[in-house]
């Protein structure tokens, strides 16, 4: 069943609705919505009703979901329970997946604390856990009931983690908005950025993707825009100490390296290109990219996504506001996207 998104700048408001349809709450957040988040919704829980886990990616595992689910055993949540997820795309997914199996599926709501999850994560119903180094490795397709948006969270979010929320904005009006690229280039620092116009725009355009295609068979690809390469710039830092990027700022040199394909595959004008390049350079800056980087980088985009001719189907821009999909990419074109990008000044 679809669910609920609900924009306001009152969660307390909205969660205490909720919580008089069912017969028993469990709130999930990690050490810092604990301290920043909680207290907006807090007074309206008892202490043993709250659940807190360490906060991070790395933390996002079977054996945490095995700590969620001890406690839903614990405090016995029988079938009518529901389970509130307060905090980021981590809380979110494994709260939301741990929730969907608990006894076969028990009702949660999400409550995106990062721009990132407000824009993306929380909107799509794909919930899971990462699994002997595979990202989002085990997981459901699963709705919440709703999806409470509330910007004001924002503002104890830190900086760099509203800017790597930004880049799934910029990537929603690349494939989807023209317009609202219009209006984005008008945005210069998004440190001083009010939200809440930007968060329902972009999370309706990536509902109505998800609508349209809910299992990612074909429309959906196109959120991929931006993330082949991204992803592999991604995994590649994860493991270098000083270097790690925020999953943004990996997104936002994909969306470069993959509007150059885009123009390259004779889709997007070099206008339009050279817009894109300009805009994300000027809001998320040059990251430096050694030569030596550039062959590894291009084997993690083709590790396991393979098809039976060696390419890798990429999403690309058909201009700004239109995406397709299931694009062949060579290695060879992987490689001289990446190093379009690394000439970039
Ligand atoms: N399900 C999907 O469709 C989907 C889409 C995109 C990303 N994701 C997943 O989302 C995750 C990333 O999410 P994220 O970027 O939100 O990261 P995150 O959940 O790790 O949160 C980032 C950091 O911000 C802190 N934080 C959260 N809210 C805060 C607030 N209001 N004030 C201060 N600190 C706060 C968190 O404790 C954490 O340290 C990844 O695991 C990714 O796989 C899922
Ligand atoms: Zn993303």
């Amino acid at each position: 069943m679809a669910s609920e998104i609900l924009f306001t700048q009152n969660t307390a408001e909205v969660v205490q609705k909720f919580l008089s349809q069912y017969s028993q709450a469990l709130v999930i957040v990690d050490e810092n919505t604990q301290i920043h988040c909680l207290p907006l919704i807090g007074s309206l829980f008892s202490p043993d009703a709250v659940i807190c886990i360490p906060s991070g990616e790395e933390n996002k595992h079977l054996g945490t979901c095995e700590v969620l689910w001890s406690a839903m055993t614990d405090k016995a949540l029988d079938r009518k329970a529901v389970v509130f997820n307060l905090g980021g795309g981590v809380i979110g997914d494994m709260g939301g997946f741990a929730a969907a199996t608990y006894k076969r599926g028990i009702d949660f709501i999400q409550i995106p604390t990062t721009l990132l999850s407000q824009v993306d994560a929380s909107v799509g119903g794909k919930l899971g856990v990462d699994f002997k180094g595979f990202k989002n490795h085990i997981g459901v397709f699963q709705e919440p009931k709703a999806v409470i948006i509330d910007t004001t969270f924002l503002k104890t979010l830190p900086k760099s983690e509203i800017r790597s929320g930004y880049a799934e904005i910029i990537k929603h009006s690349l494939i989807a908005d023209a317009a609202q690229w219009k209006e984005l280039l008008n945005i210069t620092d998004v440190n001083e950025h009010d939200w809440v116009h930007l968060t329902q725009h972009s999370v309706a355009l990536k509902d109505r993707i998800t609508k349209v295609d809910p299992t990612e068979k074909g429309l959906r690809k196109i959120l991929n825009f931006g993330h082949t390469i991204g992803h592999a710039i991604e995994t590649f830092y994860l493991n270098q100490p000083g270097k790690r990027l925020l999953h943004g700022e990996a997104i936002a040199i994909g969306m470069i390296c993959e509007a150059y394909l885009s123009e390259m595959k004779g889709f997007l004008s070099s206008s339009d290109l050279v817009s894109i390049e300009k805009y994300i350079l000027s809001i998320f800056g040059k990251v430096q990219i050694d030569s030596s980087a550039l062959s590894d980088i291009v084997e993690l985009t083709h590790q396991d996504k393979k098809n039976e001719h060696g390419k890798v189907l990429y999403s690309l821009l058909q201009s700004i506001g239109q995406a397709n999909f299931n694009i062949p990419i060579t290695k060879e074109e992987t490689l001289s996207a990446i190093q379009y990008y690394v000439q970039l000044n």
